[in-house]
């Protein structure tokens, strides 16, 4: 019996990459600058001092990458479309050309047989709207939902599967409090702002494609870990409902129509811009829930700290990748059971999974990465639980096609599938994309569409 029995007929087995991360060619065909694009090429923001100007060519590459995915028999490609390359000015004159890339992309996707799983929003801002206040100010949810219509409606004859956005925890809590990320800043307001005007985008848009796309099937993506007490103490037991709080409920409870939850907002201390009709815009019903899963956090109380004052800590013997991740493949199963348990997905996918590891190519060429197919089992297994156990999980999408530009990690940290020589641009697959590829190649015939 297959082990992935569980999974339904017709899974659907992805990849996922994003724009800022692969596509390069930054001042091409009327591309405007994005805030990633300014955050980049500040000095000491990134390691070593690593940019998205070239990254892994993709604009340029794109055939050759759709013919990896071909490889790797995948039935999906989760990719994000440039907001900057559509709409140069964040918001009025749509650019021809830069739209053009992407009908192109999904032309060749159809015709390899690759379901095309775009996302609208994947960080990279117009910086012409940063200028203008960014997400912390209205107009640019109202603008987000503008872009997604043109987006929507050039793409929509061919495209049904939508996600309006990716991980709004990491451009609000990453972006604007912690400032690892771009915008770089470290304020709870803008911080708190940002996530609604994030969320309020995402109900529009939803909106806005619906309007433009019969039959779209629309969804949003967010990341999302347990989040579990180091001990057994008073203190960090409360630090755990906290960091759930700051890491899962303010991202779920107001997509579900349940409001922001009211522990965080007091912790936060930051009066929320709402206006009359909001919160069921933010609620706007979705079609399914993307579930980015990397790792499970565990914390101590941290008093000191920023919100939520707790701090990440690895028990004793944690195994851990690149990143300092822990590698912990119960807990994908844990959030995929809550999300259908607690909120009532009624369609999950695993949106994003995978693991950085310090990859080598050896003298003959090949790049053999045991703990990435390793990480990638115990994932997958989980998934096949999580089903067993009546999760409606739809499909999984690995985490990267190719290795790329890893944010404030630059080139250094690995994620890919596919090997990339940055020097040469010479893609090889990984051991992983060969593993990947067997396990896709053995649910065939279950059923489900022929290869
Ligand atoms: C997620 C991002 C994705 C990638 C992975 C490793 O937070 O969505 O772009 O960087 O982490």
């Amino acid at each position: 019996m297959n082990e992935y029995n569980s999974l339904p007929a017709d899974f659907t087995w992805g990849v996922a990459t994003a724009a800022y991360q692969i596509e390069g060619a930054v001042a091409e065909d009327g591309r405007s600058p994005s805030i990633w694009d300014t955050f980049s090429h500040l000095p000491g923001k990134i390691d070593n001092a690593d940019n998205g100007d070239v990254a892994c060519d993709h604009y340029h590459r794109w055939r050759e990458d759709i013919g990896l995915m071909k490889q790797l028999g995948v039935d999906a490609y989760r990719f994000s479309v440039a907001w900057p390359r559509v709409v140069p000015g964040g918001d009025g004159p749509v650019n021809e050309k830069g739209l053009a890339f992407y009908d192109r992309l999904v032309d060749g996707l159809l015709e390899a047989g690759i379901t095309p799983f775009p996302t609208l929003y994947h960080w990279d801002l117009p910086q012409t709207l940063q200028d203008r206040g960014g997400w912390p100010a209205r107009e640019t949810a109202e603008h987000f939902a503008e872009y997604a219509a043109v987006v929507a409606r050039r793409l929509g004859d061919r495209v049904k599967d939508w996600t309006t956005l990716n991980e709004p925890l990491c451009s609000s809590w990453i972006g604007h409090l912690e400032g690892r990320m771009a915008p770089g800043l470290t304020d709870i307001t803008a911080a708190v702002r940002a996530s609604y005007h994030l969320h309020l985008g995402h109900g529009l848009a939803t909106q806005a494609v619906r309007a433009a796309v019969p039959g779209a099937r629309v969804g949003i993506v967010n990341n999302l870990s347990p989040c579990e007490a180091a001990t057994e103490r008073e203190e960090d037991r409360a630090a755990a409902v906290r960091a759930d709080g700051h890491t899962n409920r303010w991202w779920l409870d107001p997509i579900h129509g349940r409001g922001y939850p009211q522990d965080m907002v007091d912790l936060y201390g930051v009066r929320l811009p709402v206006r009359a009709g909001d919160l069921d815009t933010i609620a706007t019903p979705l079609d399914w829930l993307g579930v980015n899963y990397y790792f499970r956090n565990v914390v101590t109380d941290d008093p000191t700290g920023p919100p939520p004052h707790a701090k990440q800590v690895y028990l004793p013997g944690a195994r851990r990748t690149a990143m300092d991740w822990e590698v912990n493949a119960d807990g994908l199963e844990n959030i995929l059971l809550r999300v259908a348990n607690e909120y009532g997905a009624r369609k999950i996918y695993v949106t994003e999974n995978g693991a950085a590891y310090p990859d080598v190519v050896r003298a003959d060429g090949s790049v053999d990465d045991p703990e990435r197919v390793q990480y990638l089992d115990e994932h997958l297994a989980a998934c096949a639980r999580a089903a067993r156990r009546g999760a409606p999980l739809a499909g999984y999408f690995a985490w990267s096609l190719l290795d790329n530009f890893e944010w404030a990690y630059g080139y250094d940290k690995r994620f890919g599938l596919v090997h990339v020589d940055y020097a040469t641009q010479r893609r090889t697959v990984k051991s992983s994309g060969h593993r990947y590829a067997d396990i896709v190649r053995s649910t065939r015939g279950r059923g489900r569409k022929a290869a």
